[in-house]
Order: structure tokens, then C-alpha cells, then sequence
């Protein structure tokens, strides 16, 4: 069974079309990213997903039951982390934990534990109103998995964080993972995708314009197939890689021209700027 299924979903607000025929699969386990720039419907989908919105067409499903209708046992199973944090600003770290933890029955010892996977271990006394944006961002993750969820929704979860916070924030991630998580992020970081996700989506204009491994996805863009030469007097070059470039690329080997030489996949934005015709940050 899929964790997430989405078929056919399409999602209008009045006459506005933000999502068209969305079709998805997430395995467990898997760490799946959706990718799009600002607009894109990357939120909407998962409300969709989550039960807060209803589609305008199509069929969700979480664990194999429609997300319009998710049963309590099935919540209990899913964490969520998006902007509207529903942190308490004047409780500490550690109270904000243990609200969650009485309304899901939770042992008062995991507090501790979730607090020092997220590396908030020494903040437990700070009140969250107090806390930096990154040690926030890490307050509000470990509220969304104090209760073990199976399923993770993180929402642009390292958006304008410092590279530490970030860097804390995906080792979790591959750890949650490893006990079975399976992991639903959206970002408009193609560089985060790329590091963190098992498959991604392309959302653009309400489509899934492309999907798979990140890796994968960019060698197929890799049509120019180009070879980049560093060079002793700092300039950079590329070369086409055919059998036409070896005597040129012989020669400023021999002339003792050439410090280093890489081979130039796309990375996933450009990759995107060449299905788009746009960047994400735009
Ligand atoms: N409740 C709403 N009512 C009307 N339009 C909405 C609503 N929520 C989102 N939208 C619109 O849907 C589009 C997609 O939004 P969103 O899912 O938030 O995009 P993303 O998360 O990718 O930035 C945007 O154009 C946004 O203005
Ligand atoms: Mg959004």
C-alpha cells in the first residue's frame, strides 16, 4: 500500500485553477519533495493531503483512506509542520511540549528525548517568544514528532534558516527516515532536494511537470553532455563531450594549460529553468 495517493486532484479557488490533474505515489519510507516556485500550489496540495481543504476533483488518500475523511487513529499517525505553528509564545520549550504530549497521552520522558534530537536540549526553560528563528523552526519540528509519527508533512521546513539549523534539521530527517518515517517536503531549495529526497515532483502552474530521483532527473536533462575545463590562467571552459573535443582538449593538456577537469550535469534548477523557462526564486 502507498502511503499518499493522490489521483487526478484538481483544486480551484473560484475561477483560479491551482492544481490540474494531479497524479502521485509516496512509498514508505521514502523521502518525497515537491518543488515549485512561490505559488506554485506546493501548500494547497498538502492541505489537500492533510484534511484541511477539500479538492475540487480527484481522489486523496493517506494510508489508504480518502484524505477528505481521515479517521482519528490515522491522525494520530501524521505530523505536520507549516507556518501556522501554533506555538505558545510565553510557555518554555519544554511546557509547549508537554501540552502536545497530554493531549496525545505521551510519556513525559520523550519530551526530553525530541528536545535534544532537535538540539533544543539546553533551551527547555526558554519561552518560545524568546527563542531565535532557527531554534523555533527546530521547536515547532519537535512538536510534529513527539507523538512518532509514521507520516511527515514539512511545509518549506528550512525556509530562511541558517545553514547550521538546516544542516541539524536534515540529519533528523535521514534519522527519521532510517525508523520508518516516510517524509512529504515541499522547498523551493533545489540544492535541499537534491541532498535530501528519495523523488521529486516539478509543481509548475498547478502541473507535475516532471518527476523522479534527483539524480536521474538531471542526467536526462543532460542533453549537452559538456565537459568543464578549469584552467592555470583562471579561466573556466566548456567542451562538448564527442570525440571532436579530444584534440583540443590534448593540447591544453600537453601545453600544461588544464587544473582540473568535471563532467557538467545540470543541477535540478536548471533544469527546471529549462522546463519553465523560469527560476524558482523568482
Ligand atoms: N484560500 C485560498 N483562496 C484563494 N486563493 C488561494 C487560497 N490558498 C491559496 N490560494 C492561491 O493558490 C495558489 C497556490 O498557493 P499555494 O498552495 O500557497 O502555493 P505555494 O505553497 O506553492 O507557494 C496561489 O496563487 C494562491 O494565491
Ligand atoms: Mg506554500
Amino acid at each position: 500500500m502507498k502511503v499518499i495517493k493522490l489521483e487526478n486532484i484538481d483544486k480551484c479557488f473560484g475561477e483560479k485553477k491551482v492544481l490540474i490533474s494531479v497524479n502521485l505515489d509516496v512509498e514508505k519510507q521514502e523521502i518525497f519533495g515537491l518543488l515549485g516556485p512561490s505559488g506554485a500550489g506546493k501548500t494547497t496540495l498538502i492541505k489537500i493531503l492533510t484534511g484541511q481543504l477539500p479538492a475540487s476533483a480527484g481522489k486523496a488518500y493517506v494510508f489508504g483512506e480518502n484524505s477528505e475523511r481521515l479517521k482519528e487513529n490515522s491522525y494520530r499517525e501524521i505530523g505536520m509542520v507549516m507556518d501556522n505553528s501554533g506555538i505558545y509564545e510565553r510557555l518554555s520549550c519544554y511546557d509547549n511540549l508537554k501540552l502536545f504530549s497530554s493531549i496525545y497521552k505521551i510519556d513525559k520522558r520523550r519530551i526530553k528525548e525530541v528536545l535534544t534530537a532537535v538540539g533544543l536540549g539546553g533551551e527547555k526553560k526558554t519561552s518560545a517568544g524568546k527563542l531565535s528563528k532557527g531554534m523555533r523552526q527546530r521547536l515547532i519540528l519537535a512538536r510534529s514528532i513527539l507523538h512518532r509519527p509514521k507520516l511527515l508533512f514539512l511545509d518549506e521546513p528550512t525556509s530562511g534558516l541558517d545553514p547550521a539549523t538546516t544542516k541539524t534539521i536534515h540529519e533528523l530527517l535521514f534519522r527519521l527516515r532510517e525508523e520508518g518515517t516516510t517524509i512529504f517536503l515541499t522547498t523551493h531549495n533545489m540544492e535541499e532536494a537534491a541532498k535530501m529526497c528519495d523523488n521529486i515532483a516539478l509543481l509548475h502552474e498547478g502541473n507535475i511537470i516532471e518527476y523522479g530521483e534527483p539524480e536521474e532527473l538531471c542526467r536526462r536533462y543532460n542533453s549537452e553532455n559538456q565537459i568543464r575545463i578549469f584552467m592555470k590562467n583562471n579561466q573556466m571552459i566548456n567542451i562538448i563531450n564527442s570525440p571532436e573535443s579530444a584534440g583540443k582538449i590534448e593540447q591544453m593538456f600537453r601545453q600544461g594549460d588544464i587544473v582540473s577537469i568535471h563532467s557538467s550535469e545540470p543541477d535540478l534548477e536548471q533544469v527546471f529553468l529549462r522546463l519553465t523557462g523560469r527560476g524558482l526564486e523568482e
